[in-house]
Formats: C-alpha cells, structure tokens, sequence
C-alpha cells in the first residue's frame, strides 16, 4: 500500500523535498509515522475465537442480558473511541471466569483497530514471559526496547492480568509498562478474575492505583462460567437427531440439528492456536513472542 501523507505535504515518505536547496526535510507527519513502525513491532490482530465479535452477534446480546450496565459502557467507549484512545482513557473488566470479559476487550481492541488505531493484545502470562526472553540471544528485542514498543502502541490489551505469581523483577517492568502509558496518557484495556485486594497482593499497588486512573473503575462480570456451554463445538452436518442425555440444556435450547454437541473443548485452552490461521503477514502477538529474524533472511 502506498503511504499518503495525512498533512498532504510530503509524499508519504515523511520528508519534504526543498528543490531548490535539494536537501529534505522531515514532514510534520514523521513523528507520528515513526510512532507506527515503532508500535508495528508488537502490534497484533484479533485472536481469531474473537475476531467475529461485534454488539449484533452473540454472544454479546447474551452478555448485554445478564450485564446491562457494563455492555453499555463498553458501547459509550466504542461509540467514542478515538477520543478516549487520544485522552488515554482505558476500560478494565473484573470478574467470574467464563462470564465475557475477553469478548467485550476484544470489542474494543477490534474497534480501535477499525479506527486505524495501533493496538497490541497480549495475555500477561505471555507478556511477561516475553519480558523475561529479551533476555534470550535470539530475542528480537531489548528490554528496553520492547517496554518502549508496548508504550508507543495507542491501546495496550492485557488479557488475564493475576493469571500467574510473578517474580518482583516481572512486576517491576509491568509497573514500568503501566506507569509509562500514565504518564503518556495511552489507554490500556484489561481483564482479570481478581478483585481489588487480589490483584493488589498479586500486581502491586502501585500498578493497581495507575490502573485505576487510566481505566476508571473496574467493570464488573459476575455469574456463571458460560464457557463450557458456548465452547461446545458444532457439527457440520449432522445425521443425528435429540440431544444426547448429559450434555448442557443450551445444547436442547438451541433448537436445532446443530444443538447436538459432539465435542467440548477443555477449560485450559480458550484461544485458538494463533498460528493455525497465519493467513496474511501481521505480525500475531497473542501468545507469541517477536523474534530476531535468522541472519541472512532480513
Ligand atoms: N453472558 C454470556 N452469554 C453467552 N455466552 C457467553 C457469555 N459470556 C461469555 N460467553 C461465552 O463464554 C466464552 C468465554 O468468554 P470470555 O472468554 O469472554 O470469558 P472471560 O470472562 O474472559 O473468561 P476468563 O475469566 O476465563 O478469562 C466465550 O465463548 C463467550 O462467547
Ligand atoms: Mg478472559
């Protein structure tokens, strides 16, 4: 895709030729192109088990029945998300497992992308462990570089924030992370089973207290886990009819020859493999680390 230049002055490389003197000149637009490609580094895409999520589809109605309030605000957010993204405002969902939490981050995630935004999705055991491996040779990354990188992106997700015990020096670059983006004003969008205390004693106050101005207060999810009943996977075409005894009432309830599940997925697997869909050249972030490319193919 050919670049345009947003101020309509340069012509899309970020530099403005002075014929006269031939020398070039940066464009008023090369900072905020500089930020993208610094962003582009840990930038990702919608895991694909979200990709489809949108208000009109389940199972956002469903979520929009049990927590009315919440999906509410979540629409006021994505109704007006290039504001919120450029004041830094963010959203945090606290709850039960199971209850949409991810869902309606992914919304928001998926919005902000559709805004043209920049946007990096990442589960915090993930994160954390790709703080850890810039230590590694072969890690695409410094420390430093890759905290710069996640700070650059205009809406940091971090999924299941209290999924794991972290070492003082993990937590002390995620205070760094967060406290970077507060002081920038750069949004973040998070979930977490934990609640206030918890998340406390597991993340650290400091981090907690920033989230807290960043985000608000917490949206709260609380109910059943409806992930055993939404992850029943579907037959294609089905030759059996009545839903075998055992399985979830949902299954009944969806009232037709799809209704009979022949597969649930295990609780401890709830994101598609992200590779499986490598369909384009987007760098996919979600529980993948960037990589040094090998020397000689770069
Ligand atoms: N209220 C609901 N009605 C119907 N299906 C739902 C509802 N909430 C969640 N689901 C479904 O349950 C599954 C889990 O949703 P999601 O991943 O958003 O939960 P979560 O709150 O993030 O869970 P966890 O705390 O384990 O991370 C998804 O398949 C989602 O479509
Ligand atoms: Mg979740």
């Amino acid at each position: 895709m050919t670049a345009v230049c947003p101020d309509r002055r340069c012509d899309g490389s970020g530099f403005v030729l002075d014929e006269t003197r031939r020398i070039a000149r940066p464009c008023s637009c090369r900072p905020a192109r500089l930020a993208r490609r610094k962003a582009a580094a840990v930038a990702g895409r919608i895991p694909r088990r979200y990709r489809e999520v949108s208000f009109d589809r389940e199972p956002l109605p469903s979520i929009e029945r049990s927590n009315p309030p919440v999906v509410r605000a979540v629409r006021r957010y994505v109704n007006s998300i290039g504001e919120r993204l450029d004041e830094g405002r963010g959203v945090w969902f606290r709850g039960d497992v199971g209850t949409g939490k991810t869902t309606l981050a992914m919304l928001i995630s998926k919005a902000a992308i559709q805004a043209d935004r920049t946007v990096a999705i990442y589960s915090l055991p993930r994160l954390l462990a790709m703080l850890r491996e810039t230590y590694d040779d072969d890690s695409e990354l410094s420390l430093n570089g890759l905290i710069d990188r996640l700070c650059a992106v205009e809406l940091l997700h971090i999924d299941d924030v209290g999924a794991e015990q972290s070492s003082p020096w993990v937590l002390e670059q995620l205070y760094t992370i967060v406290n970077t983006r507060y002081e920038e004003d750069r949004a973040i969008v998070l979930t977490t089973n934990l609640d206030d205390t918890a998340l406390r004693a597991q993340i650290g106050d400091r981090t907690v207290s920033r989230l807290y101005e960043i985000c608000g207060d917490p949206l709260a999810l609380y109910g059943e886990d409806r992930r055993m009943e939404a992850d029943i996977r579907m037959p294609e075409a089905s030759s059996r009819s009545g839903v075998e005894p055992g399985w979830p009432a949902s299954a009944a309830k969806a009232g037709d020859d799809d209704a009979r599940s022949t597969e649930v997925r295990p609780r401890w697997e709830p994101f598609a493999d992200p590779l499986a869909d490598d369909d384009d050249d987007e760098p996919l972030v979600y529980g993948r680390a960037p990589r040094r490319p090998k020397r000689g193919t770069a």
